[in-house]
């Protein structure tokens, strides 16, 4: 890419990537055909599709709907390969255990930015009444019966919430998940449950009620819109003092994000389809902390740092998740960034160009957040293992040249 454009222009964002592949993961509770739209075309789709075909279910991805339909017996193996090639696989193991009363799920794999263990998972079910245990590279999981049950988790882990409300929604009885998740995908998947027939309270609070029921049918969901692909394009107006409106994302899902955007001087109006951030002079420096939702986002701290290589001042940025997500900073050094870090915490001093270089995309974020500096860059910039992008991003290089970026995407 060449950097120094100023984008303007419109995205129209749809489906949330942690959300579909986890009510993919959903359509297992019931037999019969579910049907999912507005799913993102991302390569970690087909992959949740394998998963589920490897199971025993018939899954047609055609554009942006997914028709799964799953039969009455399923496999309670989640073995194939494509099991290790994202982390939302690991989103099966609360299903099978509700329908299979057993589950061999091979330890995921996703984006390595950090440890990502399980124990919240397995907890969880254990109190549901099932054992569990890590056995040559997969979680095994076995119940005579599941049973509801009060489980508080030690943090409000998204996976663990999923992977227990899933198996305590057939589960016998009544099951309180404390200090539960509260993202939007977390609530998408409790109304797509509901609609299935599962009794669930306290969606989008962290105290969920699960009242178990005996079986649940099959339905038709519409995924709810990528706040994390939204508010990117938030960050690039930003970054490159443009002017970007966004669709498909309810803007109360990025209020935060926004905010920090205000702060930084953009102007942002909200409206029921989406939102709009125009920045006309350079960013001002702001400090970011991630935390679980509502907190600021973890997925976007690579944004903020990128917009922080190019503010007027000095920003602190605080992660609390996940550990390794820093290694993005030594890229962002080698294209002129002067930023360190500090533990779990990272000083950027804004400059106010950054130096084109070759850099290397370690995740699907980190990549997003390398081209977005590089489109702040003076001259060439070539972002390395753009597939990481690809499992995250519908149309990235499409979009960008659509709101005036100079990117190209070439074969190695
Ligand atoms: C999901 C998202 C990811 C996002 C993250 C936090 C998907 C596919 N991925 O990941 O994009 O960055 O939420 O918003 O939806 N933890 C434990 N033990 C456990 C589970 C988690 O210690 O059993 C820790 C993790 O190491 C991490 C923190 O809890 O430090 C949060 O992880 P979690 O919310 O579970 O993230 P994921 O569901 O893996």
């Amino acid at each position: 890419m060449h950097g120094g454009a100023r984008l303007v222009g419109e995205v129209d964002v749809v489906g949330a990537k942690n959300s579909v592949l986890k009510l993919m993961a959903a359509a297992l509770l019931a037999e019969g055909t579910t049907t999912i739209t507005n799913c993102p075309e991302i390569l970690d789709v087909p992959l949740m599709g394998d998963v589920l075909r490897s199971l025993g279910c018939e899954v047609v991805i055609d554009g942006g709907t997914a028709t799964i339909t799953t039969p009455a017996e399923i496999s309670h193996e989640a073995i194939s390969p494509s099991m290790g090639k994202l982390r939302a696989s690991v989103c099966v193991l609360g299903p099978l255990v509700a329908r299979c009363r057993r589950a061999v799920v091979t330890l995921p794999g996703g984006d390595a930015i950090g440890s990502r263990p399980l124990d919240m998972h397995q907890n969880g079910l254990r109190q549901l009444g099932a054992t569990s245990h890590i056995e040559h590279g997969a979680v095994v999981a076995e119940a005579e019966n599941l049973h509801g049950a009060q489980i508080w988790l030690d943090f409000p882990s998204v996976g663990a919430t999923e992977n227990i409300l899933m198996a305590s929604v057939l589960a016998e009885g009544t099951t309180v998940i404390d200090n539960a998740a509260r993202e939007p995908e977390i609530v998408d998947l409790c109304v797509m449950l509901q609609q299935m027939g599962a009794k669930i309270e306290g969606a989008g609070t962290s105290t969920l009620t699960v009242h178990g029921v005996s079986s649940l049918k099959a339905v038709e969901h519409r995924v709810i819109g990528d706040r994390i692909v939204g508010a990117t394009w938030a960050f690039a107006a930003a970054a490159t003092r443009g002017d970007i409106r966004v669709t498909g994302v309810d803007p109360r899902h990025v209020n935060l994000v926004l905010e920090k955007l205000r702060s930084a001087g953009a102007e942002v109006t909200t409206d029921e389809q989406g939102f709009r951030v125009v920045m006309g002079e350079r960013p001002a420096a702001v400090d970011y902390v991630t935390l679980p939702y509502p907190g600021f986002p973890t997925d976007l701290q690579p944004m903020a740092l990128a917009l922080s290589a190019v503010a007027d001042g000095t920003s602190m940025i605080t992660e609390n998740l996940f550990e390794s997500r820093f290694r993005f900073i030594e890229e962002l050094v080698r294209m002129g960034a002067d930023a360190r870090t500090d533990g779990h915490h990272a000083v950027v001093r804004g400059l106010d160009r950054l130096s084109s270089a070759p850099v290397w995309a370690s995740d699907i974020r980190a990549g997003v957040g390398l081209v977005l500096a590089g489109l702040c860059a003076d001259g060439v910039t070539e972002v390395w293992d753009v597939f990481h992008i690809d499992r995250g991003y519908p149309n990235f290089v499409e979009n960008l040249r659509g709101l005036g970026a100079e990117i190209e995407r070439v074969s190695a």
